[in-house]
């Protein structure tokens, strides 16, 4: 059964054809006006237009032709001619009983379902992940989810940077702080590169990486030499120098133990951890082939594709595919990758989850797949999104100045959560395991409704006080709104009271109905716009509903069929409020 909004909008659709108007006209939507009905078509206006009748007129013979419709209490006219629809409480009481039956809670699936890859993530060797992932991570996640839930086969996939021009910056740093580990690399030139990792390559950490990158790179910026000898190092890698190959071996072992780690604690899960390193063995025939389709341009001893287009209107720099020290950029191991891609899974779209501040690097390498044949035109799409900023309007940066690494972020967070749970008085009389749960689960809501209750596009303002709190349009609040469901239906369960069909009555009970019915039209949204805060929003919209439906209509003290009604409600309601958090990658606890 398909939600009540389509069911309406198909009836509307065969009056207005039955009248000899534009059926494509008859769009049903939620009423503006819920006070006054419960849906609305403002369709006669323009079908009017389109073939020069009086809107007024035909809104009048398909509100006629609507009234034998069992569904609809109500038909009425108004203004110059909108239908507004009110839906009988017959009608929502099916529907609720269907949600309440479906395991999918009243979601469709798409008619014709693709093989999606959703590229997000991000995560880079050596750098540990900061905020700037954060957001690439929450909402690839949710995109991810929410096209695997709407039918498609989707793989999500890390795109791990292993193979630029910062690892030779990373090289050649350790070998200067590290003279056993130069000598070594110097002396290996004959050793297995997939062999074992020499001992004192083993001694290399994660902090060291770290403190050494955002030196070497300043180093780079400022030192032409220093820069060039990172170049190299960086092609010796890419010829599998044996020492090089070793060491770089360590730093991505050594990231990867954190970047799992990390990326656990957000609830993110990748079903490919796929880095660029991985498409190296496609790139000299990758070039070769470019070149023989005659797209690759010598530039000074470089080798570029001009992507350019008429009409364009600002001119968009080529892709750099090989740099005059000989190796592979960023945009070459993208290109590669697509190939990749197109020849283990054949996606029919792949969404790339990365900042807007990439948009002309992805628009420069998808014209240079469409030219060299790697993918459809149309089919490799950029969700660019903006910045999380601190108070000073500026990308969230710690007090120090520094950027903000995603593990304190989690762990401050988290503390944050406790603290929050304590002033609620929540969690108190629970076993401490089981509180350090719920804390890591409020944190997580915390840190992703915050984020996707935004439409992607848009910068928001660090506030981990506003983000945690148990009030107002955050995570904490809908996964305190859930546990309390949960929790009435236990006591309803203890004292056996049993769940029935629902029988819409009260204007509470109507509200909340037609609130579940637009799960699907939240749904059709986020999936259609890439844009989760669709589905945001439904979430805290049906918390509202059931809010205001638990405080109008007492549950467990009614008479039993009326309690069995609302219990089935209650039900259906947080069926539907876990699957959106899950959707948007938040677990709720079982208790609080
Ligand atoms: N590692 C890159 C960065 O930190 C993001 C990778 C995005 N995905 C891609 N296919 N380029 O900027």
């Amino acid at each position: 059964m398909s939600d009540l909004k389509s069911a309406l909008g198909e009836a509307v659709e065969a009056a207005f054809a039955a009248e000899g108007v534009p059926a494509d006209l008859a769009r049903v939507t939620a009423s503006d006006r819920p006070d006054l009905a419960d849906f609305q078509s403002n369709g006669a206006l323009a079908a009017a237009k389109r073939v020069g009748r009086n809107p007024r007129e035909i809104a009048t013979a398909v509100a006629e032709r609507l009234k034998g419709d069992a569904r609809l209490a109500a038909v009425e006219i108004a203004g110059p001619g909108f239908l507004n629809l009110k839906v009988s409480d017959d009608a929502l009481s099916d529907r609720a009983n269907a949600i309440a039956a479906d395991a999918r809670a009243g979601a469709e699936r798409v008619a014709d379902p693709r093989r999606v890859i959703v590229d997000y993530g991000g995560p880079n060797v050596a750098k540990p992940m900061h905020v700037g992932h954060l957001r690439a991570s929450i909402i690839g996640e949710s995109i991810k989810r929410l096209y695997r839930f709407r039918g498609d086969d989707v793989v999500g996939d890390a795109h791990f940077g292993d193979w630029g021009y910062q690892m030779g910056l990373l090289i050649g740093a350790v070998m200067d702080e590290n003279p056993d580990i130069a000598e070594r690399i110097a002396a290996m030139k004959d050793a297995d590169p997939n062999g074992p990792i020499p001992a004192e390559f083993e001694r290399v950490t994660l902090a060291d990486l770290d403190r050494l990158y955002p030196e070497a790179a300043a180093k780079g910026k400022a030192d032409p030499a220093y820069r060039d000898r990172a170049r190299k190092l960086t092609a010796d890698l890419q010829n599998h120098d044996p020492g090089c190959y070793l060491l770089w071996r360590r730093f991505r072992d050594v990231t990867q133990v954190a970047l799992t780690r990390d990326f656990h604690a957000l609830g993110v899960d990748f079903d490919w951890w796929k880095g660029e390193s991985d498409v190296d063995h496609l790139i000299q025939p990758m070039v070769a082939e470019l070149d023989a389709k005659g797209l690759l341009v010598d530039d000074q001893g470089a080798r570029i594709v001009r992507v350019s287009r008429e009409g364009d209107k600002r001119e968009l720099p080529p892709l750099l595919v090989v740099s005059s020290e000989g190796s592979a950029m960023y945009g070459t191991t993208d290109l590669a990758t697509i190939l990749d891609r197109k020849q283990q899974f054949d996606p029919e779209l792949v969404i790339y989850c990365v900042d807007q501040r990439q948009a002309d690097h992805f628009e420069i390498v998808f014209r240079a797949a469409y030219l060299a044949g790697y993918a459809e035109e149309g089919r490799l799409e950029h969700i660019g999104f903006g910045t999380m900023n601190g108070t000073d309007g500026k990308p969230f940066k710690t007090r120090e100045g520094g950027v903000l690494k995603l593990n304190d972020l989690i762990e401050m967070t988290r503390s944050k959560a406790r603290e929050r749970l304590h002033e609620a008085g929540l969690g108190e009389n629970l076993p401490e395991a089981e509180f350090e749960d719920i804390a890591g689960k409020v944190a997580v809501a915390a840190l992703k409704f915050a984020d996707l209750q935004n439409f992607r596009g848009t910068s928001y303002v660090f506030d981990l006080d506003r983000f945690t709190s148990f009030e107002g349009k955050t995570g904490p609040y809908l996964l305190y709104q859930a546990v309390r469901v949960k929790s009435l239906l236990r006591k309803a369960a203890d004292e056996g009271a049993e769940a029935g069909r629902v029988v819409v009555a009260e204007p509470a009970e109507r509200d909340l109905v037609l609130t579940l019915d637009a799960f699907e039209t939240a749904l059709a949204e986020a999936y259609d716009k890439k844009a989760p805060n669709a589905l945001a929003e439904h979430a805290y919209r049906l918390s509202q509903a059931f809010s205001k439906f638990y405080a109008a209509c007492p549950i467990l003290v009614a008479a039993p069929p009326v309690r069995a009604s609302r219990l089935t409600l209650a039900a259906a309601t947080l069926k539907q409020l876990e699957l959106a958090l899950t959707l948007l990658g938040i677990e709720t606890p079982e208790r609080m």
